[in-house]
């Protein structure tokens, strides 16, 4: 789904005439971060937290981030009302580096970066379907180290999803040094002995906005939840096992390659985060 209307540096013009130059360093060389995140209920959900992890992202690749919260705020919302359908939508946000007309690994001089914003169609989490659970794979973490850095470099994470749906997953899980990261899309969460753990945030992995709400609702219900490392053995041998990502909300994974995670069927403790995820959101 395309939104009629997109932004581009600095006005919301039509999709169909949207033009950039082939210069910019966000297609020669994926010199770009971007934010991807739902609407719920009309609005951007958590949108400050994805302008600070927007800025972030920027900072860390040496870009000034080139409009405050006000701005992005502004934007995000004229894009959602322009669509009829606002809970079928999410916002995608990117920013370049800029464009160089020079194509070199270091730009020639301080660019100005390249502004886009859009709505993109989201598949919203279909009850009856997450009820029969997905399957996932285990695969090496084949990424670089930097992933708190939200790049548009994601050829190995569009790589490693290609491998997940040759086998009819869903997401390819990743490990490093038999320790857990994340998914090439998501984070990663297990229940064990009635405690929920997620792996603890370092620079290998994107700390996820859904994974820091879903953190509160665990606390929020009292669910123990415990950051902390874990190994694929310990997914393997988990009772319920989920991931989580702005587009997919808390998503149940019933196989790990050819491993039956518990029972092999979605667990009760999904459903109560399930019902306490949807319960917060507008909160
Ligand atoms: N991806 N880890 C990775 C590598 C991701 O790409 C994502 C989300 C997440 C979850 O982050 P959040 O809860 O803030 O969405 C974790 C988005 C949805 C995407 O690239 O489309």
């Amino acid at each position: 789904m395309h939104s009629a209307l997109v932004y581009l540096n600095g006005e919301c013009i039509s999709a169909e005439t949207a033009s950039l130059s082939p210069f910019d360093r966000g297609f020669l060389f994926g010199d770009a971060v971007y934010e991807v995140i739902p609407v719920y209920d009309n609005k951007p959900f958590r949108l400050q937290a994805h302008f600070e992890r927007l800025c972030d992202s920027l900072n860390a690749i040496g870009i000034q981030p080139p409009f405050d919260f006000e701005h992005m705020h502004t934007i995000s919302q004229q894009l959602i009302d322009q669509t009829d359908r606002p809970e079928t939508v999410s916002l995608y946000w990117q920013i370049s580096r800029g464009c160089d007309m020079q194509r070199q690994h270091i730009p020639t001089d301080m660019l100005k970066p390249t502004q886009f914003a859009c709505l993109q169609h989201r598949i919203l989490p279909d009850i009856q379907r997450y009820q029969q659970g997905f399957k996932a794979i285990l695969q090496p973490d084949i990424r670089w180290h930097r992933n708190e850095i939200k790049t548009t470099s994601i050829l190995a994470n569009i790589l490693l999803i290609q491998q997940a749906r040759a086998a009819e997953s869903e997401e390819a899980i990743l490990y490093d040094d038999d320790q857990i990261i994340e998914g090439a899309s998501s984070n990663v969460f297990f229940l064990d002995q009635d405690t929920l753990y997620t792996p603890q945030k370092t620079h290998r992995m994107l700390s996820g906005i859904t994974r820091k709400y879903v953190i509160e609702i665990a606390n929020k219900i009292g669910l123990p939840i415990q950051e902390t490392d874990c190994s694929p053995e310990q997914l393997r041998h988990c009772s319920e096992l989920y991931i989580t990502s702005s587009t997919r909300e808390i998503m149940p994974i019933i196989q790990l390659d050819s491993t039956p995670i518990g029972n092999g069927r979605v667990g009760p403790v999904w459903h109560t985060l399930f019902e306490a995820f949807q319960k917060n959101l507008t909160q």
